[in-house]
């Protein structure tokens, strides 16, 4: 969607949605709309007793006294609450309010007083949560765009922001829409079906960062057998594609005092069939979106890029298919990991943490990160924990643990800390080899995974982030629509904002 700013007034036709604070207060530009309508917006707001709550929006057509076809009403709740993230929220509502019901409208932004956020900051964060909210995964619909062609329905694509100072509105906008370009990469990047993003054309797509001046390197399997990453190649074994590492660089610091980068890690498996040890026919298309961790990676590069950060940041996906077939990996099978040591494959589903453990290894033996921060859709287990709500927090390290938790809440990303201990790291010890893939039947399989990964970090600051819960939504959400969430590109983005810039 595009967004215009302007300075408040009052349209003379087409549809113009206001916002309506807590207790049904309009601003002095909604009153005189109200004085020209004989007083129906109030009169409506009693009748449809809408109070001007967060998120609640009320149509009225037509309304006499003007030539307005639609003024939408859409309450964005108590001044004290107005942060970012309610009014982001109000946006998400207004967007839904509105789409389908006009290509264009208008918004009218006017505060109360002893809001949070200044009108010009509001009208940026609301347009931004209509940009979220907005978003669509339509393009295999054709049927829908043929019956469009014979009865085109409105879908909103265009809204101007009615707001006092709006060259500070549009300022702060285009940092949030550039933050909103990179979600969408990255809901595009998880939606799309395993038949159309596979490990390289999954690896090809990272090169559109390189327009925003991100480095991209991509390992080949030649390459990777080279240099000898055992653990993720054994999972790739029985796809007919073959696996790629992708490594982006963003040198946003470069005359830092300490030039050392932070580093994210994701999980890259672009179908998971769970291999030999395969996964019932029930919901197996969910794993379309089990290469998530990597495309929040990605995103997350494109935001820090594109926004030009004062950062040293790298992130390094690992992408395979894990496909049963005759070369696939057995259970039982023991590979030999980047860092060396031996895993027995006990069961080909637990795939992420094999293809994780030697982009950790390699992350940290070639780039010397000063934290390392992998992002995974690792355990079914972490839904039975924490379900859809937050995603599942593991970490060696307190201040980091504290940090990535304080980013998320300001986000509207929230993650939550489960233990790790050595009494967890028994479940995978092996007789065969140095450790196993899966614990013993001990339980807590989310926090066995993320103990699992330990052992692929040395000393150095580390945190996993389980987000098999949270990549993926079956019901809409204030600025998330169902489908991919992208769930970490802005808790990351913030991170660094807040804690690795300068
Ligand atoms: N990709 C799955 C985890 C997953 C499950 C993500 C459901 C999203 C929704 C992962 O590779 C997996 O299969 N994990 C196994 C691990 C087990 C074999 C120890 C699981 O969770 O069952
Ligand atoms: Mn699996
Ligand atoms: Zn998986």
């Amino acid at each position: 969607m595009k967004f215009s700013f302007a300075k408040p007034s009052l349209p003379a036709s087409g549809v113009l949605a206001v916002t309506v604070a807590a207790e049904r207060s309009l601003g002095p530009v909604g009153r005189e709309l109200d004085q020209k309508t004989g007083g129906a917006l109030a009169r409506a707001m009693a009748a449809a007793r809408f109070s001007g709550k967060k998120d609640e929006t009320l149509s009225l057509l037509a309304p006499a006294g003007t030539d307005l076809d639609r003024v939408l009403l859409v309450g964005i709740g108590k001044a004290e609450d107005m942060g970012d993230l309610a009014l982001q929220s109000a946006g998400g509502a207004l967007a839904v309010a509105l789409d389908k019901a006009t290509d264009e409208a208008s918004l009218l932004v006017e505060l109360p007083e002893g809001a949070k956020l200044a009108a010009p900051a509001a009208a940026a964060e609301i347009a931004f949560g209509a940009q979220l909210r907005s978003y669509k995964f339509d393009k295999y619909r054709t049927n829908d765009r043929k019956a469009d062609k014979k009865d085109p329905k409105p879908s909103l694509r265009r809204l101007t922001l009615l707001v006092e100072d709006e060259g500070a509105a549009k300022a702060a906008f285009k940092k949030l829409d550039t933050l909103a370009d990179a979600i969408r990469f990255t809901r595009d990047l998880v939606s799309e079906p395993a038949n159309v993003i596979y490990p390289e054309s999954l690896a090809e797509k990272t090169r559109e960062l390189e327009q925003f001046g991100v480095e991209v390197e991509i390992l080949d399997q030649k390459k990777l057998k080279k240099i000898g990453m055992g653990a993720l190649l054994g999972v790739s074994q029985g796809s007919a594609f073959e696996p790629r590492v992708v490594v982006m660089r963003w040198n946003g610091n470069p005359d830092a005092g300490d030039k050392r980068p932070v580093a994210f890690i994701g999980k890259g498996v672009t179908f998971d069939t769970g291999g030999i040890s395969i996964k019932g026919a029930a919901g197996m298309e969910d794993m379309k979106w089990d290469m998530g961790g990597s495309a929040t990676v990605i995103g997350t590069m494109y935001a820090l890029a594109a926004r030009k950060a004062k950062v040293n940041a790298i992130g390094i996906v690992g992408l395979v298919e894990n496909m049963p077939s005759g070369t696939a990996q057995r259970p039982g099978d023991i590979v030999a990991s980047l860092s060396g040591q031996t895993i027995e494959v006990i069961n080909t589903d637990a795939e992420g943490r094999l293809v994780l453990a030697d982009c950790l290894w390699y992350a940290q033996d070639v780039y010397k990160p000063k934290l390392m921060i992998d992002l995974a859709t690792l355990t079914g287990a972490i839904i039975t924990a924490l379900g859809h709500e937050h995603a599942g927090l593991f970490s060696n390290n307190d201040d980091l643990a504290m940090n990535l938790t304080a980013a998320g809440l300001k986000v509207g990303q929230p993650v939550w800390r489960l233990p790790l201990g050595d009494a967890y790291d028994k479940e995978i010890e092996s007789q065969a080899a140095d450790m196993k893939n899966v614990g013993s039947g001990g339980g807590a399989g989310s926090i066995v995974g993320a103990q699992f990964l330990k052992r692929f970090v040395n000393d150095l600051p580390w945190a996993h982030i389980d987000i098999a819960g949270v990549a993926w939504s079956k019901k809409d959400a204030a600025t998330v629509p169902k489908g991919a969430t992208a769930f970490g590109v802005r808790l990351l983005d913030r991170f660094v904002a807040d804690f690795h810039e300068e």
